[in-house]
């Protein structure tokens, strides 16, 4: 099926016309979503070529991301795929010992065919985990007696060896604790139910059940949002070299990045800059670029040049991150089209909230020709690329 449409105005170079698939119809508002169905992606840049010898070039997918026009996208532009939801604990284990790997071993058969890696998200966190994980069996909630604190780990050892027995040969890195930062509370550690049962040392057990479990090249990461924020920055370095004191087998630091416009770029380079003297390496493991000023805002439409912003805050961005590259060893784009960001819905509806490489038509904007190519970047008075 093929639609005519006239593509955004994006002043960006434009490659292939005419010829596209509707791919989504709601019958609510019969909105019609049309993507490009023509082989224009053979005409751009690839990503994970422009970036080969920098870094690994990810991207957060479910299904819907490894069918075609999409699948064509992510084999050209990304090297590594992560996930999205597909591996986190409920979608793995959503009652005691019953797994279901489906949707996980879709994207990794995906991976698999197409030569590309996978990264693991996530083995351990305090949301998307079922509260059978904090009960007995008979529904009593778990306490922190030693009775209870070994029960929450067996159900925590049982659910990484699951993991890693399915996916030990084919994800190359693995968020092994994810979010256990909160700046707010008194010891900077986030007060979750792994936490109140088992006290900080939850995070080193999930590593070294990680460790004892995976082949030894598998990379283990904790990962964390928000560490351009220097007080979150410092718990997180202080967590990490508590870990490396006891010995703890940690190897990289992940930086979620779902930054926006007003982030400072220095402060996310301050944030792995902060973490060179460690021995580690890090990762970009969730960026996307919001266009609100702050969380709470919800835009009903862009400002002006939001998308011509966003593609300069890309450049720049990318130009620190290539000057950190000897840290970091992978950057990971949160989803593959803003139709798809997470930030469209979550906690409220953002329809106006933009955040990635490419729009719901599956058109390249300016925050992919910002890294792929800057001399396709639209003028914007007061934005130059550094
Ligand atoms: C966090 C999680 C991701 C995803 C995003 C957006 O960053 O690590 O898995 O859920 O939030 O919702």
């Amino acid at each position: 099926m093929f639609q005519q449409q006239v593509f955004r105005p994006h002043g960006i170079m434009r490659y292939g016309v005419g010829c596209f698939t509707v791919i989504a119809v709601s019958s609510a508002a019969l909105l019609t979503v049309a993507v490009r169905a023509f082989n224009f992606e053979n005409e751009l840049p690839s990503l994970k070529q422009v970036l080969l010898d920098q870094f690994i070039v990810g991207v957060a997918v479910d299904a819907r991301e490894l069918v075609d026009p999409y699948a064509r996208v992510v084999r050209r532009q990304f090297g590594s795929l992560t996930p999205e939801n597909a591996m986190k604990p409920v979608a793995i284990q959503p009652a005691k010992g019953h797994f279901t790997f489906d949707a996980a071993d879709e994207v990794v058969a995906f991976a698999r065919k197409n030569d590309l890696k996978i990264y693991g998200h996530a083995m351990v966190w305090h949301r998307s985990t079922p509260d059978w994980f904090f009960r007995r069996d008979d529904g009593t909630p778990l306490s922190s007696s030693p009775e209870d604190q070994a029960i929450a780990l067996e159900h925590m050892k049982t659910h990484i060896e699951a993991l890693a027995a399915r996916y030990g040969d084919v994800v190359w890195a693995w968020d092994v604790v994810n979010e256990v930062i909160d700046e707010k509370t008194d010891d900077g550690l986030r007060h979750s139910r792994w936490y109140q049962i088992l006290g900080r040392d939850y995070i080193e057990h999930a590593f070294r059940f990680a460790r004892a479990a995976l082949p030894d090249d598998v990379k283990l990461f904790i990962n964390d949002y928000g560490t351009d924020n220097l007080r979150k920055l410092r718990h997180y370095r202080k967590l990490i070299e508590h870990l490396q004191d006891k010995g703890v087998p940690v190897d990289g630091v992940g930086h979620q990045f779902h930054v926006r416009l007003s982030t400072p770029i220095h402060q996310m380079e301050r944030a792995i800059e902060s973490f060179r003297d460690l021995g580690l390496i890090q990762a970009v493991t969730e960026f996307d670029v919001a266009i609100s000023e702050t969380f709470e805002q919800v835009l009903t439409e862009m400002p002006a040049g939001s998308l011509e912003r966003q593609g300069y805050f890309a450049c720049n961005v990318f130009d620190m991150l290539k000057r950190q590259s000897d840290q970091v060893v992978s950057v990971t784009f949160w989803g593959l089209h803003d139709g798809r960001s997470w930030l469209k819905y979550l906690p409220f509806h953002r329809p106006a909230e933009n955040p990635l490489l490419f729009d719901e038509t599956m058109e390249p904007k300016p925050f992919f020709w910002g890294i792929a190519d800057q001399s396709h970047l639209p003028d914007l008075p007061g934005f130059a690329c550094n």
